[in-house]
């Protein structure tokens, strides 16, 4: 186990950095490049944990990768081109995106499959996509919580589902689209809205996917069994990872920062839209389209106020890997802050939601917390000066990362256990950090 002790902190910067490529597209473009005929070539893929998984799990499904130096070719065999054999067990690792996307495509195998995963993964639901994939014809042999390990059996009588994806889950709406792709017909999904890059990939590709869009909910159609050619692709940086770097910028005195190629899908932005609204100034230049999705430069510049925010719900899905981190910055503003209706939060990689409220205590910030909601009394003068100790049980990489970053800019002596955590999801954390002048 590693642990993390803060040495050195850095005054002011003003830095032009490059953040690790986007966990969502990466899988995505792997998983889905695995189901194209032909060599995909994909660059700036991140030498993440998550990102490992999935590559040795496709390998163990047949499929040849080779990835050097950040560029990933795929030498795709169609739709359903795995070679199954039987006894084959996949590790998922900690990735609960690799996993729940894969079970999608699996749902044609002529063997029992089993899928396992770290401690953290395995006690993560997967309810939510045995319930849909039982209805194109899967069978899973799973235990009563309905979590890894589980076994899946696919059919080859697989019939198209209508689909009310109604927890505004990217990954159970993607895990529906992938097993739609394998199946004959039209497969109809309602679905709150979440991430849509696994739509917007497909579009790219000139699959036949159609999607109409409300405020509130996404009407997506596929019709299956179509074959595609392999693609290029270039990952662009990950929002999600980006956001521990604006929130120390925001934080920090006299500071600036331009994060370069980054994906600004508006279902990816919660998060900006959020701190702007609490007073951050967060701004995005040379926007430009990267395979059909947008991206561009993010820029942001210390703030000296913040103010308390009401946070809407239905910025929730667009901002769910965020929160932690944008809850450093309710605890600096000027008066109470509100999150509400977040019970997802506390089924992620850790119980999120009781893990952020343990580590604001040690703060010494207030906070009320119920099953599915945070108060945070913030305070404009925060400033740490004990010593703070993390035990990161789960190995949560976010709770990790949002702990070194409050360290950063709330002073204190931190030591922050499972340092290696972020190598699940963000292998530059600390080295970027480390450039900018930070000690450890
Ligand atoms: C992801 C979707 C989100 C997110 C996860 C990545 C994806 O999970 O938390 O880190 O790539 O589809 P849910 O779909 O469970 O909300």
């Amino acid at each position: 186990m590693v642990k993390v002790v803060i040495k050195k902190r850095v005054n002011q910067f003003n830095e032009v950095i490059n953040v690790d490529g986007d966990k969502s597209l990466s899988i995505r473009s792997l998983l889905i490049g695995s189901q194209s005929f032909g060599i995909c070539k994909i660059k700036n893929l991140p030498k993440s944990e998550d990102i490992l998984s999935t590559i040795s799990g496709l390998k163990k499904l047949g499929i040849k990768i080779y990835f050097r130096n950040k560029i990933c070719f795929i030498y795709g065999k169609g739709l359903n081109g795995f070679d199954y054999k039987k006894n084959i067990v996949i590790n998922a690792g900690n990735s609960g995106t690799f996993a729940r996307l894969l079970l999608g495509l699996l749902i044609k195998s002529p063997y029992e499959l089993k899928i396992i995963g770290d401690k953290s993964l395995s006690r993560r639901d997967f309810k939510r996509i045995i319930n849909p994939l039982e209805q194109f014809g899967a069978k899973f042999i799973a235990n009563k919580k309905k979590t890894l390990p589980l076994k899946i059996l696919g059919s080859e009588y697989l019939k198209p589902i209508n689909f009310f994806e109604k927890k505004g889950s990217a990954q159970c709406k993607s895990s529906v689209i992938l097993a739609a792709l394998n199946t004959p017909g039209k497969t109809t999904i309602v679905a709150k809205k979440s991430r849509n890059h696994t739509e917007l990939l497909l579009k790219h590709l000139k699959l036949p996917i159609k999607v109409l869009s409300n405020k509130k909910h996404d009407l997506i159609e596929i019709t299956g069994q179509r074959q595609f050619k392999s693609f290029d692709y270039v990952i662009p940086g990950d929002m999600s990872s980006s956001a521990f770097f604006i929130v120390l910028t925001l934080l920090s005195r006299n500071s600036k920062l331009k994060i370069k190629n980054i994906n600004i899908n508006p279902s990816r932005t919660g998060f900006i839209k959020i701190i702007n609204k609490m007073g951050a100034k967060v701004k995005f230049a040379n926007k430009r389209n990267n395979y059909g999705e947008l991206i561009a430069d993010v820029c942001v510049v210390s703030q000296r106020k913040f103010k308390a925010i009401n946070c809407p719900i239905e910025l929730n899905s667009n901002a769910i890997d965020e929160f932690l981190i944008i809850f450093l910055i309710a605890s600096k503003a000027s008066g109470i802050s509100y999150f509400k209706k977040l019970g997802e939060l506390n089924k992620k990689e850790s119980p999120r939601l009781e893990l952020a409220s343990m580590i604001l205590k040690k703060m010494g910030v207030k906070t009320e917390t119920s099953k599915d909601s945070i108060k945070i009394f913030g305070n404009p003068n925060l400033k740490v000066n004990k010593k703070i100790l993390i035990n990161n049980f789960y190995k949560d990489h976010r709770i990790f990362m949002t702990s070194v970053i409050a360290a950063l800019c709330f002073g204190g002596e931190w030591t922050i256990e499972d340092g290696e955590s972020h190598m699940s999801s963000f292998p530059s954390f600390l080295r970027i950090l480390r450039k900018m002048g930070y000690k450890f």
